[in-house]
């Protein structure tokens, strides 16, 4: 088997996880590792025998790699992908795209000019629940959603700031739009989308700073309706997750941490509840190395896919950004 030669820009929170699963494949190699602070870089390129960088574009330069993985925070998009667009490497990027939509659609605009394979960490689609219940609803269509991400403000410096991070509904509340279009199908009209934000003053330095709470409401082309809430005052992680309502039951699914989900199915027969200690990092990396080399083509969010939900979070975010000019 062809020993396939990676590289990790970011080495975070979520970074750690990638290496971590990526080096426990016995047909990877990652070489090189980047991040804008060198002890990081230089830790992540000790733990892995790589090259450490300090520029993720120089690593995309210097580097023949078969794909590379940006980790980066929101705000950090655009020259990464642009590099790897030039040198017609396959990256995998983490979510949310970017913090706003106009760098996303910019770079899905030279992605599909290049034709070139892509992934993005919406993780929950490859959770084996997940696929449980796409098979539960396929001919029984849910009529009520009801998400919900309701946790405590993550402690990284930048994700507070909306215009780093994007904001709470682009940053973490993205997956559960992701599952949304997923399970239940395409929003109907972004205009149409509704939004109630409180907490939102602006920081000492008058940078806006992500709401504290907010609800949403949405209408699907199927004719189905739904409510999802965000907040980030809680002490911890209090609820993620979604419900489905459809004729004659209710399926729950929730994330306690990325790798310990459940789905409880309520229905005339009673309730039946799974917990799953799956991995859905290191599956959304195995599916994309294997189309990275030509063995599989189960990528479940492409850079164009995870453009539609990017797309929905960004409008349920900036509702004002949603109107046309001239307020058509
Ligand atoms: N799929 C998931 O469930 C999940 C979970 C956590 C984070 N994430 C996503 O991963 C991304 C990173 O989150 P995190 O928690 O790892 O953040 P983090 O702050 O822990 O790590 C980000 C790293 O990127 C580095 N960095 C910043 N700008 C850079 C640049 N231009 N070039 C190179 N390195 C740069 C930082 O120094 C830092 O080490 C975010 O978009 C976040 O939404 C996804």
């Amino acid at each position: 088997m062809r020993r396939l030669r990676l590289g990790c820009v970011g080495t975070g929170f979520i970074a750690g996880k990638h290496l971590a699963a990526l080096s426990s494949f016995e047909d990877v190699d990652v070489v090189a590792v980047a991040d804008n602070v060198e002890e990081r870089a230089a830790a992540a390129a000790s733990a892995h025998d790589a090259r450490c960088y300090t520029d993720g574009v120089d690593l995309v330069e210097s580097e023949d790699l078969d794909a590379v993985w940006f980790c980066v925070p929101p705000f950090a998009h655009g020259r990464l992908e642009e590099a790897a667009v030039r040198h017609e490497l396959p990256f995998f990027v983490e979510k949310p795209l970017a913090h706003d939509l106009i760098t996303a659609e910019r770079i899905a605009g030279l992605v599909k000019s290049a034709g070139l394979l892509t992934a993005v960490g919406y993780h929950w689609r490859y959770l084996d629940l997940v696929k449980k219940v796409q098979a539960f609803v396929q001919d029984r269509p849910p009529l009520l959603l009801t998400g919900h991400w309701l946790d405590s403000t993550p402690p990284v410096p930048w994700w507070v700031r909306r215009g780093q991070s994007g904001g709470q509904l682009v940053e973490q509340t993205t997956h559960v739009l992701d599952l949304a279009r997923l399970l239940v199908g395409e929003v109907t009209d972004l205009r149409s989308v509704h939004v109630q934000a409180t907490g939102v003053d602006g920081g000492q330095d008058g940078e806006e700073l992500v709401p504290l709470a907010s609800a949403i409401s949405l209408r699907f082309d199927s004719g189905a309706v739904g409510s999802v809430s965000s907040a980030r005052v809680l002490p911890a992680r209090h609820r993620v997750g979604l419900q489905l309502v459809g004729e004659g039951y209710a399926l729950d699914l929730t994330e306690r941490a990325i790798v310990d989900h459940e789905l409880t199915v309520t229905t005339a027969t009673g309730t039946v509840s799974e917990r799953c200690a799956q991995d859905p990092i290191a599956a959304e990396d195995r599916a994309f190395l294997d189309a990275v080399a030509g063995r599989g083509d189960d990528v479940r969010s492409s850079y164009a896919e995870a453009l539609r939900t990017h797309s929905l979070a960004c409008a349920a975010e900036r509702p004002s950004e949603n109107e046309e000019p001239n307020g058509a």
